[in-house]
Order: structure tokens, then sequence, then C-alpha cells
């Protein structure tokens, strides 16, 4: 039933129906959260042997319980390096998560500049490229760091690459791009073939322009046996001479414990050399005990490929529960589309313009927690107001289930009210 072709009658029938079932629901007083792309409690319990672990020496007779060794351990760079699609020799690994790889990396480009070139801080504004729907964290540094945000749409190949070859090329104060290659965050969609070369062959004013390839999701498969294809941006830049474009970053935050596994970039080896130069005065050096456990841990089970089954088999039933729920309710409806993500964490979810900050408050309402509407666009700021992340990382399958019955609910009732201001 499209809800566009409703009479204003039959819409108010509705209406009534649907508040009849928002009030039992209220009564019900549910609570859920598909909030945050948290790793549930079964996943995380994959890699507890980690803990168990008091090796203290490396396989090339490092220990670890010592400084040294800025940049990561070389035999757990060569396992990195099969999962980041890079040589070894161009990975740093260091923190605890990716996100502060990047707050580093847009830090020192802020104070000291990159490849001898002025300070980004020094500049009146700089700023950023930011296919939307995003990453809200991306987001938020560039806001702290006072870089002004331009949104780029994204469609299933990737974001608009005819708008940014020709932003980069003429504004030389725009230096830099966030993406997440393959299963976006939040859309799930994975870069084309054609997305990556163009990427590799931008033709930036800014010598300094660097694109942040947040690879989150690169082994995130929910189908491990029909992986989506991303193509190698690190071997494309290198065949076209712009290696120093991207730094590529990576984490275990999904694969071992979020917050707590290894975090890693690579980069080409002039932009390598320059980072360690500034992460060698930043730090004595990081938590090469977690380094080992990680190494040991890795090679025990079978590597990331063995690992990354068994979050597949704890993910997929999840992401199935809700999104079968969007079948069954919204499917032809007209008033609600999603995607079917085939890995990565999320499902982007879109109402009709104007809508999502009302569904969301409504579930929030009747006890089901969701990402705020707009923190999938740079300032919190969604132009129409119609894109919800979903998280179905994290609650039962049967939870799912009953929180996307409630976001099916309040997605009709916006839209109900939306249409009658309307209908004639
Ligand atoms: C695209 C993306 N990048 C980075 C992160 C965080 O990674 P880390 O824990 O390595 O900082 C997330 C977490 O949701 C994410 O979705």
């Amino acid at each position: 039933m499209m809800y566009q072709n409703l009479s204003r009658a039959q819409l108010l029938d509705l209406k009534n129906e649907l508040t009849a079932e928002y009030e039992k629901y209220k009564a019900a007083g549910l609570k859920l959260d598909m909030s945050r792309g948290r790793p549930g409690k079964a996943q995380l319990d994959i890699a507890l042997d980690i803990l168990d672990d008091k090796s203290c020496v490396s396989p090339s007779g490092f220990d670890c319980r010592n400084y040294g060794i800025l940049d990561g351990l070389p035999e757990l760079k060569e396992v990195l390096a099969e999962a980041m699609r890079v040589p070894a020799a161009n990975i740093f690994i260091g923190e605890n998560a990716s996100l502060a790889l990047m707050y580093a990396s847009i830090s020192f480009a802020m104070l000291f500049g990159i490849g001898g070139s002025k300070p980004w801080g020094k500049y009146e504004k700089v700023k950023f490229l930011c296919p939307v729907p995003g990453y809200d964290r991306h987001f938020a540094i560039c806001e702290e760091m006072g870089i002004e945000m331009i949104n780029i749409s994204t469609n299933e190949n990737g974001p608009d690459m005819d708008t940014i070859e020709k932003m980069v090329a003429e504004d030389e104060t725009i230096k830099g791009i966030w993406c997440v290659p393959k299963y976006s965050n939040p859309t799930g969609i994975t870069y084309s073939d054609e997305t990556v070369k163009r990427f590799a062959a931008l033709k930036p004013a800014a010598k300094d322009f660097r694109i942040f390839w947040d690879n989150a999701y690169c082994i995130h498969e929910l189908y491990p046996d029909n992986p989506a294809q991303l193509l190698n941006l690190y071997d494309e830049c290198v065949k076209n001479g712009t290696e120093d474009m991207p730094y590529i970053f990576f984490s275990t935050s999904k694969i071992t414990f979020a917050g707590g596994g290894v975090a890693a970039v690579a980069m080409s080896s002039a932009n390598l050399a320059e980072f360690k130069k500034h992460m060698g005065v930043r730090t004595i050096g990081a938590d090469k005990m977690n380094q080992l456990r990680h190494l040991n841990f890795l090679k025990a089970n079978g590597g990331f490929d063995s690992i990354m089954r068994k979050h597949a088999d704890l993910l997929r039933p999840r992401f199935e529960a809700v999104l079968d729920i969007l079948d069954a309710e919204l499917a032809d409806t007209g008033i609600a589309t999603w995607i079917r993500p085939a890995g990565g964490y999320f499902i982007s979810f879109d109402t009709l313009p104007g809508c999502a900050k009302k569904v969301v408050a409504a579930c929030r309402d009747l006890g089901v927690v969701l990402t705020g509407a707009g923190a999938t666009y740079p300032y919190g700021r969604d132009p129409k107001d119609s894109n919800i992340r979903i998280a179905p990382s994290s609650p039962s399958a049967e939870e799912l289930a009953q929180a996307t019955k409630v976001l099916c609910l309040c997605t009709k009732l916006a839209s109900v009210d939306a249409l009658l201001e309307t209908a004639e």
C-alpha cells in the first residue's frame, strides 16, 4: 500500500489504528538500544583467550615489556599487511583504536603541516570533503579542529567523484576527504572500481591534500563466501604516482576488543617517516604486550578469516532480523528506503523528508534508542532530516525484531502526519 495514494480520510483512519498500536507499545515499557555499533557480548568473547596469554618475547626476540619499537612489532605488521593489502613496511601500528591515529594525523597536519607545507592551523580556513551520510566521529574531529566540512552526496558506487575532482582541483584550502570505502558507515556500500581509480588519479590543488581512507570494515563480511570486492587504493596510487595521498586506517576494534585491540595506519614511505617523527615525540612507544598477544591469538586461531567467520555467524541473524521486519512492514509503502548491506555494522534507513527526527523521538518515547537523527551528517545537520542509522550488532535477534517493529510503527505515524499536511 503506497501511503502517497491514500486519501485524507484513509490517512486519518490509519492514524487512529497506528496510534492505538503506539499506546500498546508505550504500556509495554520496552528498553532496547540500536544506537551504537558496538560488538555484542558473544563477539567480544571470541577473543577472550587473549587475556590468558602471558608471553612477553616476540618471535624475533624482543622483550615486549620494555620500551622500544615505536612503529609496532614487525611480525604483526606482516599479519596486518594481508588484511590491509599494503606492504608491511608501510604500516605503523599504534594506539588502542584507529580513531586515535586519525586524530593524531590531523593534529600533526594542523600543527606542523605535511611535507614542509604550511601547517593547516595557520590558514584562516581549511576544508574537508565529507561524503554523506557518514561517520559522526570523523565529523567530530573536524568540528573540534575548526575544519570546515562540505557535504558530498553518495550513491551505490561511492561519493560523487565529479564534484570531488572539480573541488579539489580548484580549491587549495581543501585538505582532506573522509572515506569509509568498504561497507561504509552507515550506508553499507562498497566503492566501485571506477571510484577507487578516480580517487587514485585525483589532482588536488593542495600538495598536502590527503585521503583519509578509513577501511574499518575491510574484512567484516556478513556473507564471507561472497565478499564485496574493493579495489586496492594503495596499488592504484602507486600506479598513478600518488602514493603520498592516502592514509589507510585499520583496527581490530571489531575483531578482538573494541577500543582494546590494535590499530594501524598505512602510508607512503615519505609520509611514514614524517608521521613516525611526530609520534616518536608524542609517545615513548606503543603497548607491544597487546600487540604480541594479538599476534599470538591471530596465529593460534587460523588468522583473520576464521575469526571473522565467527563474527559473521553472530551478526548475520541480527542484520536479517532487522531487514526481514523492514521488508514485511514497509516494502511498497513508499515511506522509507534502506540498503541491505553485505558487511559492516550498520543499516542506513531513510524516511520521508522531514520525518527522521520525529521518528527517533517517537522511538525513544517507546523505549527504543536509535542514533540521533542528523548524526550521520557534519554538524549534526541532515538537510533532508531523513537519515537514521540502525546498529544491529549488540541486541539479540529477538530484541532487534521488536525494536524494528517499533521503528516501523513510528515511521508510519510520522509519515501519515507528514502526508496529512498536504492531503486533499
Ligand atoms: C568507519 C569507522 N571508523 C572507525 C571506527 C572506530 O574504530 P576504532 O575503534 O578503531 O577507533 C568506527 C566505529 O564504529 C567506524 O564505524
